[in-house]
């Protein structure tokens, strides 16, 4: 069966949904398809808040000079100004969906500080932002009679005409467009097939490519895959942030301990309790994170430490409550008590600068196929994200995308295809799914060990040959199994390690998030590295 729309849009985070509200405004029916419950997101976990020039004593250019100084050289600033100029716009639209922006008392909106910003301007929900954003953006989907939600709808792979005229199908394929894509309903347990005139991926991140991420398990890169397999141009992979202060745990998920903690003045000291930040940058602790980061790891690579200690004793019981109840509730079930003892932290994955290259329209070099949020590369963070740009990032981005489509849609007159079925109905489940756990284990612990915050040529290279071998066993077994979400995922994680690896030996310098000790220097000139496929 085929089901069929104007737009299809694939993920439910804050990209997604915001997108999903705006082109429906243009009367198109709309398809959101969304692996797992619907408010399942990085967005839902977003603590810090969403940075805005909204403050008197703040302004454009100084958003602008931090973003581009974090960025270290790569940010595009047409791509900079333009985003951070219209965040005060979609910020209003965000506030009038719903969105109740913490007040202080004298009813301004209070402001927090993070690291690389000269200024408080990060807007927030106490320290649960995302999950006030996801909600209220999901309301307004919900009213939407344009809109259709599908929950535990995976997507798999992109359709084109050319993969199509490949496959011997009478399609023309003189310029190649996105039809649609396959879609896997994980509760009916089959492949359905979607078509329609434009996609938008706004699938999000990859954490659940490293072994210690603040990601949840829906950050599998899927989305950067799909566009990857279709021929989009993907860009500047090895870009990624490692969060300084993830609460240590033995578990690989590690909670989120929000950098606006240290805006509130939380110091950063080693296990003989030395704050240690006043020896790597002048900013200490609100130094950008990749140098944050790179400190905490320098000092627990000297000691032999599993982690370093964020002391915020300063503070009381009643502020933090007040300020952090949710990371404060969070270290008590953890078995600390932020007002009365420092907690332990380290590093870990978090978001990913690259992906699939868009212009400042969303719209990457597949017609027919946009992506909007931690998906994309528009050229705002460049080689390092200032904090809380993502979710500035996906919302201005979502209503340019809308904008883009809208043209797009009015300029061709494009029909929705009929579509092929999905092939594989014959195939067997598989009887050997310790396959999947060995491997995913194995791709998590080469990442984690050898493309982490230090690299070398030499790291990256043994986890190239451990990847391309994986890949190999990982591709063999997906076309010999009926498909199924583990399996989708590791071979989205697969194909995004590859990038990730084979861009990170691209660059030859140390520029942002891409530290190397074998070119500690930067390049006179930043250049973008960038892996594409022929369609
Ligand atoms: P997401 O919100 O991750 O949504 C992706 C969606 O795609 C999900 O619905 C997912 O289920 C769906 N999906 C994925 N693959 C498929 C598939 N194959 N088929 C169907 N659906 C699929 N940024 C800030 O700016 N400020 C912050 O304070 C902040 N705090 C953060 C805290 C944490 C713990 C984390 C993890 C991130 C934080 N970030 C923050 C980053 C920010 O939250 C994300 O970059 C942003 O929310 C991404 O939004 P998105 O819409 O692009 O993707
Ligand atoms: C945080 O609250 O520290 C996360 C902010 C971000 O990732 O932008």
């Amino acid at each position: 069966m085929q089901h069929s729309y104007d737009v299809l849009v694939v993920g439910s985070g804050i990209a997604g949904l915001s997108f999903a509200c705006k082109v429906a405004e243009k009367g198109y029916s709309v398809c959101i398809l969304t692996k797992k419950e619907r408010a399942e997101s990085n967005t839902n976990y977003a603590q810090g808040g969403i940075a805005a020039v909204t403050s008197q004593t703040d302004d454009f250019e100084l958003h602008v000079r931090d973003t581009l100084l974090a960025g270290d050289g790569l940010c595009d600033e047409q791509a900079v100004r333009s985003i951070v100029e219209e965040g005060p716009e979609r910020i209003r639209e965000l506030a009038a969906m719903g969105v109740s922006f913490t007040q202080l008392e004298d009813g301004r909106v209070s402001l927090h500080r993070e690291g690389g910003h000269s200024k408080r301007r990060i807007l927030h929900v106490k320290d649960l932002t995302g999950k006030a954003i996801e909600a209220a953006l999901l309301h307004a989907v919900d009213t939407h009679e344009n809109i259709t939600l599908r929950e535990h709808v995976h997507a798999i792979d992109l359709i084109t005409n050319r993969k199509l005229a490949l496959a011997g199908y009478p399609v023309n394929a003189a310029v190649p467009r996105v039809l649609g894509l396959y879609g896997y309903d994980t509760q009916l347990e089959e492949v359905q097939t979607f078509a329609s005139k434009a996609v938008m991926l706004c699938t999000g991140g990859i954490g659940q490519v490293y072994l210690y991420t603040t990601n949840p398990p829906i950050a599998t890169g899927d989305g950067i895959a799909m566009a990857f397999r279709a021929g989009a141009e993907i860009r500047d992979m090895e870009f990624i942030q490692f969060h300084p202060t993830a609460l240590y745990s033995d578990e690989d998920y590690r909670f989120l301990i929000s950098e606006a903690v240290r805006g509130e003045g939380a110091v950063l000291r080693n296990l003989q309790g030395e704050p240690f930040m006043a020896r790597y940058d002048e900013r200490k602790e609100l130094a950008p994170r990749d140098v944050v980061a790179r400190a905490i790891d320098s000092e627990m690579k000297k000691s032999g430490a599993r982690h370093v200690w964020l002391d915020i004793t300063h503070r009381d019981e009643a502020y933090l409550q007040e300020r952090f109840p949710h990371i404060h509730e969070n270290c008590r079930q953890a078995g600390f008590d932020m007002a009365k003892e420092p907690i332990p932290v380290v590093p870990a994955m978090h978001y990913l600068c690259g992906g699939v290259h868009t212009n400042l329209n969303g719209e990457t070099d597949l017609p027919g196929l946009y992506a909007c949020g931690e998906v994309a590369c528009t050229g705002l963070h460049g080689a390092n994200r200032l904090a809380s740009n993502s979710l500035l990032e996906a919302v201005v981005m979502a209503h340019r995308g809308a904008e883009a489509v809208g043209r797009y849609l009015k300029a061709n007159d494009l029909d929705r295809p009929e579509l092929p079925d999905w092939v594989g109905g014959d195939l067997e489940d598989s009887d050997e799914r310790v396959i999947l756990s060995h491997n995913s284990d194995e791709l998590k612990r080469t990442l984690w060990d050898y493309v982490g915050i230090v690299r070398t040529d030499k790291r990256l290279q043994r986890a190239q040959t451990r990847i391309q071998n994986l890949k190999r066993e990982i591709q063999e077994y997906y076309w010999n199994v009926r498909v199924e979400p583990r399996l989708l995922e590791l071979r989205n994680l697969v194909d995004v390690a590859e990038m990730i690896i084979t861009c990170a030996l691209q660059r030859k310098e140390s520029r942002g998030l891409h530290f190397t000790l074998d070119y500690p220097g930067k390049l006179p000139t930043p250049v973008h590295t960038g892996w594409t496929v022929r369609r």
